[in-house]
């Protein structure tokens, strides 16, 4: 059986045919996907190998690529219509993964300066308008996941001046053994960190956080003595070598004590040869193969899904596998790349003079990986509504925040993120009013002067994922590698609404002032303090409602 698209052409037009055999080992191959590339016409090979097309025009040479499962793709040079004997011979994939490949760098080495895919990306996947693959990633917090400096001095438990630490202290008790004592009042401190619980042991951050390095060693990588690519932390060739996530087959998820690389299975090539592994069929320049994993949401799942001592920690993978997003049935059916790696327009994703083919832009997903740092993609993520109703000398206010375009909770992943919904009025004269009942703001929301960022005690709610650290009971923690548990959890789910009321003391006569703000803050106010981070919240939405 041949299956074809005929290219629409004017009917009067004379068109050409194009027909040839896939071979493996000098053998037809059945059922391998022959392209015109770049377009959707596409043909299966049959019995004995052969695909045509057919009604192409007869003045235009056509690009011809042919993949099958456990196959390079081939194929690529330009075609002359009217040709019958196009062959094209498809080369099997190494059947086993090579641990001991090198990654490739990102970035422009001066040793590999030359030609081909086995240099580095940026040679082919930049440019100067800053669409292409390269130039997006080194934006996005992938490319510096292993030199975050919120994530190095949560890890050495350090600020972010280099002050040290105070390694922790244990008591001990006959029962319970060895115990960590609070820290010392009387020494300066920096916050926590994981070097500071367990200096004899690297910990499991690497898995995740410095993939690249850690992959052949989860368990064994310290941040602060990698080099090489391992400081590229998620870098280009590892993304595009991840052959397989290992998920429990129950429950969807990637089994609880394997985060990162320890759920991943890789397809790295043996020496002299390549692999890059990406969404196209049709993509013929090297040694380059097609997986549909690429697109799919398990390939996030390994690193977007972390159990510490049986608490979820990070989940927006199992968030999203619970979701309406996640059903292939519903209409709002989205995958991560969906969301996050939206087509930016470009018409090409490699170099045109290295190779690159002009495609439909709607074809090519981006490297940006939205998050935190764009301002429009947050504030469309939620919707904020907000009603006031004056009764004589009481005034309801009513708020809403519909999670109306986050494929999970909102906030998810780290435990530091949370919402802060902020509900104030005034009087004619500026004066705040009363609450009579209502919802205050934790201390975790700042202790101190609301100008400079301090809520804690103003009527609002906060939204986040609460952990308490059983030995000391502190919370919100942060030090999520020692043993905790989950104090609240009231982030919104994907496509629910939370809702909260104000009910504040007012004079009857005034005109009155509703201001209702909702502000993203990446992480609780008294650790930035702690660690020197620079933070600023985001206001995602504002809402100023006069009742006359
Ligand atoms: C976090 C993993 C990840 C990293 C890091 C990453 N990619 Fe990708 N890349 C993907 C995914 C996923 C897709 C496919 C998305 C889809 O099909 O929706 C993709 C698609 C591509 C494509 C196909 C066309 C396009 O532009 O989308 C190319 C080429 C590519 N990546 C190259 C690179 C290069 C070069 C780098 C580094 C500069 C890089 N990738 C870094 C995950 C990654
Ligand atoms: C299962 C994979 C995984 C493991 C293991 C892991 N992390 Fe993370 N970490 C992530 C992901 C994913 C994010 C991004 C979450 C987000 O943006 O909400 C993150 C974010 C963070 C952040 C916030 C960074 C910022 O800029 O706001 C810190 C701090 C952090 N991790 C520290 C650690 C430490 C310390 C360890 C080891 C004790 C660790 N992580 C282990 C996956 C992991
Ligand atoms: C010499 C130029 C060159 C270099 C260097 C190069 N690429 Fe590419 N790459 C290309 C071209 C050309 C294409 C195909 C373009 C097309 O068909 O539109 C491509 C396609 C890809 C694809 C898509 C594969 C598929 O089947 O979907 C991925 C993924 C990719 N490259 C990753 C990388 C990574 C990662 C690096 C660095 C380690 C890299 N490339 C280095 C030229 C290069
Ligand atoms: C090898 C582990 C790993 C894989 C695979 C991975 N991520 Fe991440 N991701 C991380 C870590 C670690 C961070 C936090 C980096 C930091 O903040 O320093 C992160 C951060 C993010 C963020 C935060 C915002 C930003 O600017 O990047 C988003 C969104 C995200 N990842 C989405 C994805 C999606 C979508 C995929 C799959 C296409 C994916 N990730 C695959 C480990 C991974
Ligand atoms: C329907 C669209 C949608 C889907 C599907 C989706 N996300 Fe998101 N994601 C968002 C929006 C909007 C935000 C910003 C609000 C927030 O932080 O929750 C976000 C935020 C994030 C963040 C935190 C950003 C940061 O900079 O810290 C991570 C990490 C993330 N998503 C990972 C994923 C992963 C992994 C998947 C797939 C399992 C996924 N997302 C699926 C829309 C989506």
């Amino acid at each position: 059986m041949i299956f074809f698209v005929f290219f629409f052409y004017a009917c009067s037009a004379p068109s050409a045919r194009i027909s040839g055999q896939v071979l493996v080992n000098g053998k037809p191959y059945q059922d391998a996907i022959v392209r015109i590339q770049t377009t959707d016409m596409i043909a299966l090979s049959d019995q004995i190998g052969s695909f045509y097309f057919e009604g192409l025009p007869t003045n235009q040479p056509q690009r011809i690529s042919a993949w099958a499962p456990g196959y390079y793709i081939a194929g690529g040079l330009l075609i002359q219509p009217g040709t019958e004997d196009l062959v094209i011979e498809l080369h099997p994939l190494p059947l086993v993964d090579n641990p001991d490949y090198e990654w490739l760098s990102a970035y422009q080495q001066e040793d590999k300066i030359g030609s081909g895919e086995d240099t580095y990306c940026e040679n082919c996947h930049s440019s100067a308008n800053g669409q292409l693959p390269f130039d997006e990633w080194i934006e996005d917090a992938h490319s510096k996941s292993a030199s975050n400096i919120r994530f190095l001095t949560m890890y050495t438990g350090e600020d972010v001046e280099g002050n040290p630490g105070q390694p922790t202290q244990f008591g001990t008790t006959r029962d319970y053994g060895n115990y960590p004592l609070a820290p010392d009042p009387d020494q300066p401190y920096y916050g926590p960190g994981y070097k500071l619980d367990y200096p004899n042991s690297a910990g499991n951050c690497g898995a995740c956080h410095l993939a690249a390095a850690a992959v052949n060693d989860p368990y064994g990588v310290d941040p602060t003595s990698v080099s090489g690519v391992g400081l590229e932390g998620i870098t280009c060739d590892f993304c595009h070598k991840i052959w397989n996530v290992k998920l429990n087959p129950e429950t969807g998820l990637p089994f609880p004590n394997n985060p990162g690389v320890l759920s991943l299975e890789f397809l790295r090539p043996p020496p002299g040869h390549q692999i890059f592994i990406g969404p196209y069929d049709d993509v013929a320049p090297g040694e380059d193969t097609y997986s549909p994993l690429q697109s799919e949401s398990q390939l996030c799942a390994a690193c977007h899904f972390g159990v510490f001592s049986d608490t979820v920690i990070y989940n927006s993978f199992g968030e999203w596998i619970n979701s309406e997003y996640a059903d292939p049935n519903s209409v709002l059916y989205q995958t991560c790349q969906d969301c996050h790696m939206p087509p930016n327009g470009t018409d090409h994703f490699a170099l045109l003079n290295e190779g690159g083919l002009i495609r439909d832009p709607e074809t090519i997903p981006s490297h940006k990986i939205l998050g935190i740092t764009d301002i429009d993609f947050m504030r469309d993520s939620v919707s904020l509504t907000a009603d006031v109703i004056r009764d004589d000398n009481l005034l309801v206010v009513n708020v809403n925040i519909h999670n109306s375009h986050t494929g999970h909770h909102i906030p998810t992943d780290s435990p530091l993120r949370h919402l802060i919904l902020i509900v104030r009025a005034f009087d004619d004269q500026g004066v705040p009013l009363d609450l009579l009942e209502g919802p205050l703001l934790p201390d975790w929301a700042g202790l101190g002067d609301p100008e400079t960022g301090h809520y804690a005690g103003l009527p609002g709610e906060a939204y986040a994922k609460v952990l308490e650290e059983i030995w000391s009971q502190e919370f919100p923690s942060g030090s999520y590698w020692n043993q905790t548990r989950i104090l609240s959890d009231n982030r919104i789910p994907a496509l629910e609404t939370a809702q909260s009321s104000y009910t504040f003391q007012s004079p009857s006569n005034k005109t009155i002032r509703v201001d209702v703000q909702l502000l993203y803050r990446r992480a609780f106010i008294e650790l930035q303090h702690l660690k020197g981070w620079e933070g600023s919240d985001l206001l995602l939405s504002e809402k100023i409602l006069v009742i006359k």
